[in-house]
């Protein structure tokens, strides 16, 4: 399959899927495309990179410029949708160690009721400076609400009422849910989550770049990368739009009786990225009893453990290798007169060009090992390829849903745990 978008590459190896069965798609693709154009509700982000958001981009990077001068410590508070998206931009693009050196050490709570971590937490802030970013977008979801309702109490007890109004941000809907009628009450700043973009698919809205730009990431650049993406991948045409090609690589797969989907990356930056998917794909596919059930390996690490079963287990799953072929920080093998380790063979090449060769070495084994390998590769690990590949899953998510006949953007299941916790807390 040949190169056809500038910023990513579908391809795959050795497996059920042959050009002609793909092609099969091409109909029901150029359907599907039109259903999702004309579909009324969640859809909003189908066209926001394409729209101009330049005032909101500079009131972000204000604010944002403001909680760097300001505050050591930023906290963000949101579950699922309105958390893993920021993470998952934020860890891909901050360096390994000493991130708080970026500007600003963003830390997330709201995730879960760990009372010790909320305890750790508090104590770990007690001499910094902080700033509370809270993100919720239906303003009622227990996490969140209930490690805000601890972030407000300490910020007033430690800046007063009037300050810490000032250093608490909240993003929520414009208009209904109980976290808005908390801000306006209060005079805390918001931001607006679009009414039509659900949860996990609004890491492009202010829930994504409020802290993302705090941590210095160049929002414009990450935008720029999406609207790339929107404007190839408005294509209805399967032989000209890599993201359907990949929803219906995928489908056939699933059809073909493989039920685990294993996105993999060689790079550990990626791992919260791998988190986004999953939530993703997760939540907007699995319904009706069907869909793929998505899970991340980090490779090479985890070739050392799970590897064994991609490899020679019970045939269910297949992988999508995702790799960017340049990564801004690399490192060289150095000669040495010992060579005791027998590495000097590797003497001049890059820890990142190795890599690059173990990922090759892995869909070939893989492939040969019976398992679909579907790749996809962009030429760089940066703001602006990660909002295209952002971009890419999001429109292949809602196609591969609708390829399934679910739809894409609500999440009934979610809400059965729900209703039993809070019987069971006596609500
Ligand atoms: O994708 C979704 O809609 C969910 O994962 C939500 O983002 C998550 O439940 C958080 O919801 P809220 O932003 O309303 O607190």
């Amino acid at each position: 399959m040949k190169l056809l978008s500038k910023s990513i590459h579908t391809t795959h190896l050795n497996c059920t899927l042959s050009e002609e069965h793909i092609k099969r798609y091409e109909h029901v693709i150029s359907a599907l495309h039109y259903k999702l154009e004309q579909a009324s509700e969640l859809t909003g982000w189908l066209h926001y990179p394409q729209q101009n958001h330049d005032a909101l981009l500079t009131q972000i990077e204000q604010v944002s410029a403001e909680i760097r001068q300001e505050a050591d410590v930023l906290i963000v508070v949101g579950v699922g949708g309105s958390f893993l998206g920021a993470r998952a931009i934020l860890d891909a693009l901050t360096p390994y160690f000493g991130r708080q050196m970026q500007g600003i050490e963003v830390i997330y709570v709201g995730q879960n009721m760990s009372g010790a971590y909320i305890n750790q937490l508090l104590k770990y802030i007690v001499d910094k400076r902080v700033y509370v970013n809270v993100i919720s977008k239906s303003g009622g979801t227990m996490e969140p609400a209930l490690a805000f309702r601890a972030m407000r109490q300490y910020m007033e007890g430690k800046y007063g009422e009037q300050e810490a109004a000032r250093r608490i941000i909240v993003t929520t809907d414009a208009e209904k849910g109980i976290l808005k009628g908390i801000a306006d009450k209060a005079g805390y700043r918001q931001f607006v989550i679009p009414d039509d973009i659900g949860g996990r698919f609004s890491v492009l809205t202010p829930v994504g770049l409020l802290p993302v730009a705090a941590a210095d990431i160049d929002i414009r650049a990450l935008m720029a990368g999406a609207k790339q993406a929107a404007e190839e991948l408005d294509e209805p045409s399967l032989e000209h739009n890599d993201a359907y090609k990949y929803a219906v690589m995928r489908h056939i797969l699933y059809k073909e009786g493989y039920k685990i989907e294993l996105l993999a990356s060689f790079e550990p930056s990626l791992n919260k990225f791998h988190e986004w998917w999953k939530q993703l794909f997760g939540e907007s596919e699995g319904k009706d009893k069907k869909g793929l059930y998505p899970s991340t390996v980090n490779f090479s690490t985890d070739l050392h453990s799970i590897g064994q079963f991609i490899q020679d287990g019970s045939p269910i799953l297949f992988e999508t290798l995702l790799h960017f072929q340049s990564i801004q920080s690399d490192f060289t093998v150095n000669n040495d007169l010992r060579d005791e380790d027998g590495l000097n063979y590797l003497a001049g090449r890059t820890f990142n060009e190795i890599n690059a060769l173990s990922k090759q070495g892995t869909a070939l084994a893989h492939a040969e090992g019976g398992v679909p390998v579907i790749q996809l590769e962009l030429p760089k690990l940066d703001a602006f390829h990660l909002g295209y590949l952002i971009y890419f899953f999001m429109k292949a998510c809602a196609i591969s849903a609708y390829l399934l006949d679910v739809n894409p953007f609500d999440q009934p299941g979610v809400e059965a745990y729900k209703k039993k916790m809070l019987e069971l807390l006596d609500k």
